[in-house]
């Protein structure tokens, strides 16, 4: 692995700890590492809670098969959620096949290591009001058509490099694109993010094989309490681009059942389209550059469920902070309540004012 560029001497943007180096890279990208005498496993670790603390809601986008469509999904609700004017991630965690510098068009570039750490490169748009950073393995190699031949050590070393030695900056949304497979990559991210607010979106495609594999997953997430957003059903239906006639390539029954018992929801089908493909292949996700396109739209039941999940999620977290401070003030007005029951309109911002204005009325007393 190798980097194009390492700037020493600039002023460290990173205060972690006072035992602590304040580098926004891994040691393994140290120009000292050789003679440093600080703990490292330290610095590792400061530098993910760093980098972790400035991330809102991250979102697993796996299958446990290759070929069904996770970095297309990932690409694409990025694309959704960067259009709704959310800061948006993208770290391909596909280690033997990084393939989100195609489907942002980056392919060749290459990151630069600053003292804040691995730059993200980034998709800008139009549409955009800020750009999707995205952060690959691919713009580490010196060569794209290097084989990826590691043992699994070094896979979960990278893992960590992924989330802790890319600059993020604020993220509202962190989107995963997971390798397929329920191994080392899966563990060690599941792991490494089990206190963060962290979700799985699962993509199959109908067919009995793939399906097969997705279920998998499906379990895994709920064996792990990793909470499920709910499942992308990919290559869902043609639309012949002579007649315009609709048909099912794969009979879409089995599926429906599979999910039913696992009482999980499909929240998006997508159709199989050469739209998509061309576009996923031009590095032009067809949310930023056809948003009314039908395969576009097919993708918006899919980031809407993102953005509803995250807001339950920072909406709880504001109740219980309210409620903590209450509790502590001794003040019960709001003891019992469920942040479930709060009316569907109360935005978290709006909890989270709430918030202060009860801690500066508290404050007065
Ligand atoms: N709905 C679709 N319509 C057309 N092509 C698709 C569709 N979904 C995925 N593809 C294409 O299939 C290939 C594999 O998709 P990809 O998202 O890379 O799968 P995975 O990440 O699961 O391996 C890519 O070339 C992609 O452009
Ligand atoms: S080796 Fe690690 S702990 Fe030491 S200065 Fe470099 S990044 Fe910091
Ligand atoms: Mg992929």
């Amino acid at each position: 692995m190798s980097v194009s560029q390492f700037t020493p001497g600039s002023t460290d943007p990173l205060t972690l700890h006072p035992a602590d180096c304040g580098r926004g890279h891994a040691c393994q990208f140290c120009p000292q590492e050789a003679d440093c005498a600080l703990d490292k496993s330290h610095h590792e670790q400061q530098l993910l809670q760093h980098r972790l603390a400035r991330i809102g809601q991250i979102i697993l986008v796996m299958a446990n098969k290759g070929g069904v469509g996770k970095s297309t999904l990932t690409a694409n609700l990025a694309a959704g959620l960067a259009r709704e004017g959310y800061r948006v991630g993208v770290a391909d965690a596909d280690i033997h096949g990084p393939n989100q510098s195609r489907f942002f068009n980056l392919v060749g570039q290459r990151v630069h290591l600053t003292p804040g750490g691995l730059e993200t490169r980034q998709c800008h748009h139009d549409r955009l009001a800020q750009p999707i950073r995205v952060g690959s393995l691919a713009f580490l190699m010196d060569r794209d058509d290097t084989p990826i031949v590691w043992r699994d050590a070094y896979k979960h070393d990278f893992m960590h490099h992924l989330i802790g030695s890319f600059d993020w900056g604020e993220l509202d949304f962190l989107l995963i694109d997971m390798p397929p497979g329920t191994g080392n990559e899966l563990i060690t991210l599941a792991d490494l993010l089990e206190h963060q607010d962290v979700a799985a979106l699962i993509t199959t495609t109908p067919q009995e094989v793939a399906l097969m594999d997705s279920l998998k997953a499906v379990r895994f997430c709920q064996e792990r309490g990793l909470p499920l957003i709910g499942v992308v059903e990919n290559m869902a239906g043609v639309t012949c681009p002579h007649c315009g006639g609709e048909f099912h390539l794969f009979p879409r029954a089995h599926l429906a059942q599979a999910l039913a018992q696992l009482e999980v929801q499909s929240i998006a089908q997508i159709p199989l389209s050469p739209a998509l493909a061309t576009a996923s292949d031009s590095g032009q996700p067809l949310l930023l550059d056809a948003p009314d396109s039908p395969e576009a739209q097919a993708f918006q039941p899919a980031v809407h469920a993102c953005i509803a999940h995250a807001r339950q999620i920072q909406q709880q977290a504001a109740t219980n902070a309210l409620l903590t401070v209450m509790q502590t003030a001794g003040d019960d007005s709001l003891a019992g309540l469920d942040p479930r029951d709060l009316p569907d309109g109360i935005h978290p911002d709006d909890l989270a004012e709430l918030m202060q204005q009860e801690q500066a009325r508290l404050n007065r007393r």
